[in-house]
């Protein structure tokens, strides 16, 4: 097999030391909330990639159709060299970019979760054996240092993951991203959009429970890290459209009155019967606020396109 680059760009104690930080400020205010990267342990990827195969949870399979159909039109517009992917997971729909991308030298997946990156560099450089790939073990929210490789560079975000982003957490991203960019590179963005409440509800809440899962694995997360004694089963999972905000919030809603420890913490957290802690958003879009929000960040979108039934947008965007 040829050789991949996997770096780590968090320390392993940093990722504690975050982790501890995070849970602490999200348990002790009021209401509780949780950021998602905590999701993303082994198991929690799995259970990502099973979503990705649910009837309900359209956005994968809509985006797999738009990257079908334009991948040759991202390529040839972008000519990349470099493509460096945010949040890549197991890199399946990418293919279609690698594919395409005649000239490209070198792939740089960049995402929190080990296992997911470790499995998806391994089957690609088996696969590829003349793409350079540079895996980077990192938190995109925090400042990102690429690695030298030749340009033009394609920066990649897919699944809709700039949702999971807070608005103002959103522009502190893109202006980020912006900041790694040169004349010539260019931004692919994947952002799921606004659609009837009934199909939203269903790709977060789905019927055979994985998504159920997928959101109370975070409690595991926090039991084998931190020492904690949540009970998941304590909890139900909730998934409601927020009209103001235009997003899925994702939930987990305590089944009675209970206490939990967290020894790492030195920390006793009091849930009230029904009282909610908030694991995550899904912000959907429409084409105007996009635009706005990447001019906003000093990029211009160029390109923009849906699959057939209009459900999901992958957009160009160049420095300006
Ligand atoms: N791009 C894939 C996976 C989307 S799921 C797809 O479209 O199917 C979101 C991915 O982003 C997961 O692999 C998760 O581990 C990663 N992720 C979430 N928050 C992150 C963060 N702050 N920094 C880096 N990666 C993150
Ligand atoms: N980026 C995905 C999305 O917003 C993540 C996701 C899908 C997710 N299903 C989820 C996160 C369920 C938490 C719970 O669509």
């Amino acid at each position: 097999m040829s050789p991949f680059h996997l770096t780590r760009i968090l320390p392993e104690d940093a990722t504690e030391a975050a982790l501890r930080a995070d849970v602490l400020e999200g348990l002790t205010r009021n209401p509780k909330t949780l950021p998602p990267k905590w999701f993303y342990d082994t198991r929690g990827s799995e259970l990502f990639e099973e979503i990705t195969r649910l009837p309900e949870y359209y956005p994968s399979r809509a985006e797999r159709e738009i990257l079908l159909a334009r991948a040759h039109a991202i390529a040839e517009s972008s000519g990349a060299r470099t493509m460096v992917e945010l949040g890549s997971g197991s890199s399946e729909k990418t293919r279609y970019l690698l594919d395409a991308l005649r000239g490209l030298h070198t792939y740089v997946p960049v995402d929190v979760s080990t296992s997911a990156l470790r499995q998806a560099a391994q089957t690609l450089a088996a696969e590829r054996p003349e793409l350079e790939i540079h895996a980077l073990i990192a938190d995109f929210t925090s400042q990102l240092t690429m690695p030298h490789t030749p340009g033009p560079r394609l920066m990649v975000f897919l699944g809709g993951t700039v949702g999971n982003l807070l608005p103002s957490e959103r522009s502190t991203f893109l202006t980020s991203i912006r900041a790694l960019m040169t004349p010539g590179d260019a931004l692919l963005l994947g952002t799921d959009l606004v659609k009837e409440e009934k199909t939203l509800v269903q790709a977060y809440d789905d019927a055979a429970g994985v998504t159920a899962a997928f959101n109370k694995n975070v409690l595991n997360v926090l039991n084998r890290e931190l020492g904690a004694d949540f009970d998941p089963s304590a909890f139900d999972h909730v998934a409601a459209w927020d009209a103001q905000n235009q997003w899925i919030e994702m939930r987990l809603r305590a089944r009675t009155a209970q206490a939990v420890k967290i020894p790492a913490l030195d920390l006793l957290v009091d849930f009230t019967a029904g009282e909610e802690l908030r694991t995550e958003v899904s912000a959907k879009f429409q084409e105007e606020g996009v635009r706005e929000e990447l001019s906003a960040a000093g990029m211009e979108l160029t390109q923009w396109w849906t699959d057939e039934a209009g459900r999901f947008a992958l957009s160009l965007s160049r420095v300006s």
